[in-house]
């Protein structure tokens, strides 16, 4: 895993710089092997980088887009991820249907609804049981917390090394979220941070030691490459990010 840490004077600046490496992904995994298998990210961070998105012409049919964690609601519900994304991009631009993968939280037990997306990626994927696929991009926030995806901290997700996707749990509500090995088995992670209520958890992550069982986002290690863009907001009182 290589590590690389920007941070940048605004969100605005966060944003435009995450749709350039979005793009580069892109270019990079279509030349590669024809296909770009990308992971978004939920909350509010990334809704500006899927509104630029809408905007670019892109080789659609070459997409494949899935979600990397969801809370368990209709996709019709205002806390949707899989909603947020559609409002912001993905109804705005020609990608197939079939090319769009949404966590389903329809089925009344999450538990099963986790199965059944893990079924289907290794589907997608022909991914054999014991074995994790690699996506080319995953997109991750950050908890004020240190949660990521849905992998909150001191929750059973987190031991979880044996399954691509696994029931997080916020607050009593259940969320399907991709598993640690399968987000550490990524060619890429790009990592979005925003906002000064982000510091502390991101002092304790960037920190020499600590409990990533406390601060979930530590065990964060891909195989490819983990990219943090982080604002002046959240990033300013990290040592300067060459020492990171
Ligand atoms: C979710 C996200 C979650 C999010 C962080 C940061 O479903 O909420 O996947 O992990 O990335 O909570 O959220 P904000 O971007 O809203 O700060």
């Amino acid at each position: 895993m290589n590590r690389t840490v920007e941070v940048l004077p605004s969100g605005a600046a966060v944003t435009e710089r995450a749709l350039i490496l979005v793009l580069n992904h892109i270019e990079a995994a279509i030349a590669d092997h024809d296909q770009f298998r990308f992971v978004l990210a939920g909350g509010s961070t990334p809704k500006a980088l899927y509104e630029q998105l809408a905007h670019q012409d892109l080789p659609w049919s070459k997409i494949q887009v899935f979600w990397g964690d969801e809370r368990y609601v209709p996709h019709t519900d205002p806390q949707s991820n899989m909603g947020m994304a559609t409002q912001a991009w993905l109804s705005h631009v020609p990608i197939p249907a079939e090319n769009l993968h949404p966590m389903p939280t329809h089925a009344t037990d999450p538990a099963q609804a986790a199965l059944a997306y893990e079924q289907h990626l290794r589907d997608f994927f022909g991914c054999p049981p014991g074995e994790f696929p690699a996506f080319d991009l995953i997109l991750l926030g950050l908890g004020d917390d240190g949660h990521t995806a849905s992998l909150f901290p001191e929750t059973a997700a987190l031991e979880v090394c044996d399954r691509l996707i696994t029931v997080g749990e916020k607050s009593g509500q259940p969320r399907l979220t991709f598993t640690i090995p399968l987000i550490n088995q990524a060619h890429a992670v790009l990592l979005l941070v925003t906002g000064e209520n982000k510091q502390s958890a991101l002092d304790q992550i960037f920190a020499e030691t600590g409990n990533p069982r406390a601060y979930p986002a530590r065990f964060i290690h891909p195989q490819g490459s983990l990219t943090w863009l982080l604002d002046a907001a959240a990033g300013q009182k990290l040592p300067m990010p060459e020492k990171l």
